[in-house]
């Protein structure tokens, strides 16, 4: 088991500028508890996945200085967490290309976001995979690499993610199962308490509603924002609903109980939008100021952004991703030709390829026991013929253990095998049982 504190490992896709409901669903929480607990923390901005949906240079550059600055403002410790950009790190590509050569591509036709844009583009009689990137498709495999090259026990993730920790975890089984155990399995952490905030339009507040208020807005732009959160028409004095109030439940996310039961007092006294309103801007206003004055000061000096990113995924190659990659080359057969060129496979090696050994057992015309050791077609090993099947099945036992014992008197090779042939087949037959359980 792992000796080391869980690793708790996060990605924030650089596509877009921080909003409140960032804020309050990630950001707040993750920051509560990564400085909290012992634990090994990893936020990464997931630049690369911005690719698969984002057409526009400057705009990944900008929002990828953006999420930086913010997350450091909000107090991010960049000396006592992970803090790194994906494509400063090269082996995470190529970790993806070792995963995506043992992932399903039937388990990648079913991912939500693939399956969700090829329904569409039925529903609109098009080709299937019309209009639709590899990137989009591939997205989960990158995504595993992301999570299995630093080993994270952890991912916490919105519902939506989900389904992709389970593809990680199937990429790192079946990696694990061809080539020897690399991966921990990771599962994603799902915080229930985390409300999503709605939007200036009362639903989720999303980018891809555009109904959001981004995090650093100035504060006028901030008041002139929250002035325009959707309400009911009741005028001043008439008392107004907290069920269902935009408003009301944004307020919620920065308030304390007993702010908030206030403020349920004043909508059922009758407040005016426009008070409320103004009340909420103020309320926001207090916790966010200070942080969007540093978020200022920091976006200000890009370069030092840049060098402490670069410093961070330095340090983290160094210490974990280039000598696992190091061992995971050597896993997979990318090795050094010079050491010893072996033509043992890895103990379960592709055995879904590579036909397996087998042991015959039968009884000739002369009423003796006999068995053979097969590969497909080819007889490696033919025993000679035993009194009796006890006599023959202690033989059978020893070899499935691997032994062969005194081979000259019970069996003689095949026509044209080589012992080497026999050796290395009774490996795998061997290495074969190991894996199924029988060894371990
Ligand atoms: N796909 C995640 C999202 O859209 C971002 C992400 C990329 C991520 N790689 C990750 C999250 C690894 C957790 C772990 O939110």
């Amino acid at each position: 088991m792992a000796t080391h504190p869980p690793r708790v490992l996060t990605g924030i896709t650089t596509s877009g500028t921080p909003h409140l409901g960032n804020y309050v669903g990630a950001i707040r929480p993750a920051l509560a508890s990564a400085h909290a607990r012992d634990e090994e923390n990893f936020y990464f901005l997931a630049d690369l996945h911005a690719l698969v949906k984002c057409g526009d240079p400057a705009r990944v550059q900008r929002s990828t200085l953006e999420i930086a600055a913010t997350w450091l403002a909000c107090g991010l410790d960049a000396d006592s967490i992970w803090f790194y950009r994906q494509s400063d790190i090269p082996e995470i590509p190529e970790l993806t290309w070792f995963l995506t050569c043992v992932a399903g591509k039937g388990l990648l036709n079913r991912a939500h976001a693939y399956k969700a844009a090829v329904d569409r583009n039925r529903a609109e009689g098009e080709d299937d995979d019309a209009g639709i990137n590899a990137g989009l498709f591939m997205y989960p495999v990158l995504m595993a690499a992301d999570i299995l090259i630093f080993n994270a026990d952890k991912v916490p993730v919105g519902r939506d993610q989900v389904q992709h920790i389970e593809m990680a975890r199937d990429f790192a089984q079946r990696f694990n199962h061809l080539y020897g155990e690399h991966f921990v399995l990771p599962e994603a952490v799902i915080d229930e308490n985390v409300a999503t905030l709605p939007g200036l339009d009362g639903r989720k507040m999303s980018k891809s509603y555009d109904n959001t208020i981004p995090l650093f807005a100035p504060r006028a732009e901030l008041k002139k924002l929250i002035a325009s959160i959707v309400t009911d028409s009741r005028a001043p004095g008439q008392p107004k609903d907290t069920e269902g109030s935009a408003l009301f439940q944004i307020y919620q996310a920065f308030a304390t109980p007993e702010e908030t039961r206030a403020f349920a007092q004043a909508f059922a006294d009758g407040i005016g939008w426009g008070e409320a309103k103004q009340v909420l801007f103020e309320r926001i206003d207090r916790e966010v100021a200070p942080l969007r004055e540093k978020y200022e000061a920091l976006i200000a000096r890009p370069a030092e952004i840049e060098a402490l990113l670069r410093r961070g995924a330095a340090r983290l190659r160094e210490t974990h991703a280039t000598p696992t990659l190091a061992r995971l080359r050597e896993a997979v057969g990318l090795r050094d030709l010079s050491t010893g060129a072996s033509t043992a496979r890895a103990p379960s090696a592709r055995k879904e390829t590579a036909a397996l050994p087998a042991i015959k057992q039968y009884r000739e015309a002369d009423g003796k026991f006999y068995f053979k050791l097969v590969l497909g077609e080819r007889v490696l090993l033919q025993s000679v013929g035993f009194d009796s099947p006890r006599d023959a099945g202690v033989r059978v036992a020893a070899i499935r253990h691997g032994e062969i014992g005194d081979a000259e008197s019970d069996f003689r090779l095949g026509d044209g095998v080589t012992s080497d042939e026999v050796n290395a087949a009774l490996a795998a037959f061997v290495a074969a049982q190991l894996d199924a359980g029988d060894g371990k």
